[in-house]
């Protein structure tokens, strides 16, 4: 962290939003910035007004800390404010979302089509015996029947848990258990570079002995899927949509605070959050961001490059764009299938304007080369962004100068899962920006960074990023575990939100973010918790002890370096090293899988046996030992122990 900083400190280049950027934009008064930060709740007010209500809320907010409700008492419902009330309105024929399928076969979805598509997917879980309240899981590829099944669990106003298609059935298990769901949808299979990615036969391994009743499978991949259905739970979605009715269907009225959906997300120990957002708050804030961060207005076409599996595209391509009435570009598959351009291909193809992507992918642009982008034409684009973890100035400078050509604005925006829509990020129109810089809190959104007694830094020093009041997509609470959340996000500054991430104020304050403070690693903007990766470790009868730690890499930000003793008798190989990393996948998935795997004989602890993962950070990034990509010898490990004992 130490190396990033400096680079980042040294960071000059300032970038003053351009003249004819500036008249165009939706947020142009710098006077938002003070009017919000002195009357939150009347700012929050007008913002609710973009969004159509059912029934008036009563105030505004309740901060009971460490729980808030935002528009008590409004009755609202997120489809009809993504889909029906647009139709209602005359965007019937407007493309909602142009789907691009990673085979080339695609789809234009109008608000007229979608609205039908919701309607239908909403009857046949309601045949399904989904209520109210009922939480259903979600297991799918990047298809058309994602962001509609999400709208559809909206309608009825079930509350939907999407688990990220590349989440093994182990995963996939612990979350349906969780949520406690009775309904899975899931398809086939999914399309990875051209190969089959075996949902299905994930799902049939996840739900046994799990209170999952029915399974509502998308035929995706076909014949070559090679899937088994069992009869009485599973069912195919067109086989089911044949049978419902195609009236349409009134939305359920929902309470603001009604619960709108579960997303697991990684912390400290082993078992993943579920992290609850609520109805109106979650929508307000959702709607607001796509105004505000990313300037969007009726014509752009808002391509984001995340899966629906995780918050960016909860957020980003169906709830905050479909919210605003907006044309979405959703893409199924790999960035670099059937070649490396096929994201400027698709910029191309259907005119993109606001580019939404991480820097991990921008970094492996990067290192591919510009001469894929130039093959295209990419003059539509007027604005970018960054998110899912720090951007390096040479990354954005790159992004800069070969996607946006100079003349785009980015908005390097950083969020998480818990706040459900960008936080701090540049309003473009307004704000100067610098290369790795998320620069200022959003207007409404108290973020600061603060030092071990709570109180902010001055201006040139570090500290902890923190959240001082509360907003409207705040989450509400961990699912079942309410606990849980006062400790992890208010136990270290009361009533003060922390996200867990390091900060810089610089002299002009504005906030770099440094990564992680905790146990969570960042991996291509996945988010990983080191307990999790060392639980599945130690599971496997070969390992005593585990310790998993990230270390930095050059294109996906960090990577997993796994420290294992082994049982007595069991002997080091590089078989054993492919199988524990197998191992790892299966429990989690394919991103958790660790890039090196360092046999020792004992772990460096301290006195009070704790895991020294400081010194092991030191040992994976060479700091101490030079290159241990490979096996390290244990009796290095015992000397630095010996040595680290020494100086303690
Ligand atoms: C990191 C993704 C720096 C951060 C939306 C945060 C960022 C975690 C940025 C949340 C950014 C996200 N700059 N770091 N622009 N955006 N992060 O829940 O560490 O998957 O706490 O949400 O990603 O990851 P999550």
């Amino acid at each position: 962290m130490s190396n990033h900083l400096d680079t980042l400190l040294q960071e000059q280049r300032l970038f003053e939003p351009s003249q004819s950027f500036r008249q165009q934009a939706n947020f142009s008064d710098p006077s938002i910035y003070d009017r919000a930060s002195e009357n939150p709740e009347e700012y929050w007010a007008e913002q609710a007004t973009y969004l159509d209500w059912f029934e008036p809320y009563e105030s505004v907010c309740e901060w009971d800390p460490p729980h808030a409700k935002w528009f008590v008492n409004g009755k609202l419902n997120a489809a009809y404010n993504c889909v029906d009330r647009h139709v209602r309105k005359g965007k019937k024929n407007k493309v909602a979302i142009f789907w691009e399928g990673e085979p080339g076969d695609s789809r234009a979805i109008t608000y007229g089509m979608l609205q039908k598509e919701v309607d239908v997917a909403a009857r046949m879980l309601q045949s399904l015996g989904v209520k109210k309240g009922d939480r259903v899981t979600i297991y799918l590829p990047m298809i058309p029947e994602l962001p509609i099944s999400l709208l559809a669990c909206a309608k009825i106003g079930a509350v939907h848990s999407v688990v990220f298609g590349g989440f093994s059935a182990k995963a996939l298990r612990e979350r349906i258990l969780d949520a406690d769901s009775k309904v899975l949808i899931t398809a086939d299979a999914g399309y990875r570079r051209g190969k089959p990615i075996p949902l299905k036969a994930n799902a049939d391994e996840a739900v046994v002995d799990t209170p999952i009743e029915k399974v509502l499978v998308v035929e995706r991949f076909g014949k070559d899927a090679g899937i088994e259905m069992k009869e009485n739970r599973d069912i195919y979605w067109a086989e089911l949509a044949a049978k419902v009715s195609r009236e349409p269907l009134a939305a359920e009225p929902m309470d603001a605070e009604d619960i709108l959906y579960l997303l697991y997300t990684s912390g400290t120990t082993g078992k993943p959050k579920g992290i609850v957002h609520t109805t109106g708050g979650y929508l307000v804030g959702a709607n607001t961001s796509l105004r505000s961060v990313f300037d969007l207005k009726d014509d752009d076409v808002f391509f984001c490059t995340a899966d629906i599996g995780w918050v960016t595209g909860h957020t980003y391509i169906v709830y905050g764009p479909l919210s605003a009435g907006s044309t979405v570009v959703m893409y199924e598959g790999s960035p670099d299938y059937p070649g490396r351009d096929r994201f400027w291909d698709i910029c191309e193809k259907y005119g993109a304007t606001i580019l939404y992507t991480a820097p991990t992918s921008i970094r492996m642009f990067m290192k591919w080369g510009p001469e894929y982008v130039k093959q295209h034409d990419l003059s539509s684009l007027r604005l970018l962004g960054s998110v899912g973890e720090p951007i390096n100035p040479e990354a954005w400078m790159w992004y800069h100068e070969h996607i946006g050509q100079g003349r785009c604005p980015i908005v390097d925006t950083w969020w998480q899962t818990e706040t459900g829509c960008a936080m701090i990020a540049p309003l473009p129109g307004l704000v100067a920006t610098k290369p790795g810089s998320a620069t200022k809190p959003l207007p409404g959104i108290f973020a600061d960074v603060v030092d071990e007694e709570g109180q902010p830094v001055e201006p040139g020093n570090g500290g902890y990023l923190v959240i001082r009041k509360p907003w409207p997509s705040m989450l509400r609470t961990v699912w079942g575990d309410d606990e849980r959340f006062r400790n992890t996000y208010f136990g270290k500054f009361e009533g003060v939100y922390l996200p867990g991430d390091g900060a810089h104020k610089d002299k002009d304050g504005y906030i770099w973010i440094l990564g992680r403070i905790d146990d969570v690693i960042n991996v291509s903007g996945h988010r990983i918790g080191t307990a999790e990766v060392e639980s599945a470790m130690v599971s496997h009868p070969s390992v005593a002890e585990a310790a998993v730690i990230g270390r930095s890499h050059e294109i996906k930000g960090q990577a997993i370096t796994a420290f294992v003793t082994l049982r007595e008798g069991v002997e080091s190989s590089e078989d054993l090293v492919a199988e524990l990393k197998q191992h790892v996948v299966e429990k989690i998935g394919a991103m958790a899988r660790p890039e090196e795997i360092i046999f020792t004989a004992e772990l460096p602890k301290t006195r009070s046996a704790k895991i020294m993962r400081r010194l092991l950070r030191d040992i994976a990034e060479g700091r101490v030992l030079g290159d241990t990509t490979t096996l390290a010898d244990p009796s290095v490990v015992d000397e630095l122990k010996s040595r680290y004992k020494e100086s303690d």
